[in-house]
């Protein structure tokens, strides 16, 4: 039976880092991180996540700044709150949930922010960065994905390393982040011939398609690391709805030597990540170091 990776736990602890590097940057230097959350529409899952991102925003001790939009806004009056917020000195983190209203072009919407106020990581030259392994901000659901991976870990120099999924917010940054630890790196998608095959080959599989139980346990190597970033909600028997990953847990925490869970795996790490890079570029912004 795989070890559980208890990502409620430790994003618990960065977030009380966190929290206490907050603590000294206000009374060394009165500033407090600000991070502006914005959210067009009212598609269920994203106003979860824009709640969690509030209140631990705030719980970390900093200014947390929510901006609720009707899902007819416009390109423009978007782009008009976003510059605002590139303005505001009290804003260092401008975060735009995703996805938008299909009306609303995202590539322009995230370009348009301020890249030392972007916290996701998603803007060209953030992702230019990352792929040369630069310092930079690191898109938070992979940034979190590799602490865990280290945690349980070490060096992952040398380990066959296989993503599977090719999303820009996810799949891309993973395989290059990986990349930079010397893992051999596959990058696996739809059109892999025999993934099931290029699977069992490698110690740390990173799901990452949203397709909810596709990697089986008998796709695992034993003794592999999983990290599951998959969160689809499905539908019980019963009628009611329950949260899966993209890897069937049952089977692969059979196989695997350690695993992500869903829900409490990748997930709360993501948020913890997010006011980690809020704080960065709070620092930044304010040519402070973020403390130790
Ligand atoms: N929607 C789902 N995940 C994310 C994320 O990490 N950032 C943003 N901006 N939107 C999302």
């Amino acid at each position: 039976m795989a070890t559980i990776i208890d990502g409620k736990a430790f994003s618990a602890n960065l977030r009380a880092e966190i929290a206490r590097k907050v603590e000294i940057v206000k009374q060394n230097h009165g500033l407090t991180p600000g991070l502006a959350v914005v959210l067009v529409g009212e598609d269920p899952a994203s106003q979860v996540y824009v709640r969690s991102k509030g209140k631990q925003t705030a719980e970390a001790g900093m200014n947390s700044y929510e901006h609720k939009l009707d899902v007819e806004t416009s390109q423009a009056d978007l782009l008009a709150l976003i510059d605002q917020l590139n303005n505001d000195p009290d804003v260092h983190g401008i975060l735009v949930q995703l996805p938008l209203p299909k009306h609303i072009d995202e590539e322009s919407v995230i370009n348009s922010i301020r890249v030392e106020k972007d916290v996701d990581g998603f803007q060209l030259s953030d992702v230019g960065r990352v792929s040369i392994g630069a310092e930079g901000i690191v898109p938070c659901t992979p940034l979190g994905s590799m602490m865990m991976l280290k945690d349980q870990l070490g060096s992952l120099s040398g380990k066959r390393a296989i993503v599977v999924g090719r999303s820009n917010i996810v799949g891309k940054p993973m395989a290059a982040l990986l990349l930079a630890e010397s893992c051999t790196v596959t990058i696996a998608h739809s059109r892999t011939e025999d993934l099931p095959g290029e699977c069992r080959r490698a110690d740390i599989v990173v799901a990452a398609v949203g397709r909810p139980e596709m990697v089986k346990g008998d796709w695992i190597k034993p003794g592999a690391t999983v990290i599951d970033v998959g969160i689809n909600r499905i539908e019980k028997e019963d009628g009611g709805t329950r949260l899966v990953g993209d890897v069937e847990f049952k089977s692969a925490s059979q196989v695997a030597g350690a695993i992500t869970p869903v829900p409490g795996g990748v997930g709360p790490m993501t948020i913890a990540c997010l006011l980690h890079n809020t704080l960065q570029q709070a620092c930044r912004l304010n040519g402070v170091d973020v403390p130790e």
